[in-house]
């Protein structure tokens, strides 16, 4: 699926940051809901992660990105939300496999961990990969079944 309509989320660290990534992303054509913070007020990460999260899993947007200090209790919170699966990464291989091998539906990253090159290229690199499917789908289905059901019927 070819990402175009995305919501982006953030805390108080990463305010600048997603205003950069904001305007990389409009320039480049895709159309972005900010439903972060603009305040370098503090701000509880997880209302963004689930804002974000809802959005995706709701099909309101087609992906979503999320940006805290670490990009961990953000992607963290998201992950909660039946559907989502949020991946944080520091660097863009990660983020490419994480499309083309897990089906991921939102990245997260760090705004004390990456340089806004590095996030350019993590987003870059994780909205231009396409999932597989094939082998992966049968994975992807077993996380989805975890998080729906709390089981695993595979054993493997
Ligand atoms: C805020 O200080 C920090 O905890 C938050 O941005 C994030 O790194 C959490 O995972």
């Amino acid at each position: 699926m070819a990402f175009k309509r995305l919501a982006i989320g953030n805390d108080h660290t990463a305010v600048a940051l997603k205003d950069e990534i904001r305007a990389h992303l409009e320039e480049r054509g895709y159309e972005v809901v900010n439903v972060g913070t603009d305040s370098t007020e503090r701000f509880d990460y997880p209302v963004s992660g689930y804002r974000v999260a809802r959005m995706v899993a709701d099909g309101e947007v087609d992906g979503g990105i999320l940006i805290c200090g670490t990009g961990v209790g953000i992607s963290l919170a998201a992950n909660k939300v039946e559907g989502i699966r949020a991946v944080v990464c520091s660097e863009p291989y990660s983020a490419r496999l994480s499309r083309q091998h897990n089906d991921t539906n939102v990245v997260a990253f760090g705004a004390r961990v990456v340089g806004i090159e590095t996030a350019k290229d993590i987003v870059d690199a994780w909205l231009s990969a396409e999932f597989e499917g094939g082998r992966h789908q049968r994975r992807v289905d077993m996380i989805d079944e975890i998080g729906r059901t709390q089981h695993l019927t595979a054993t493997n």
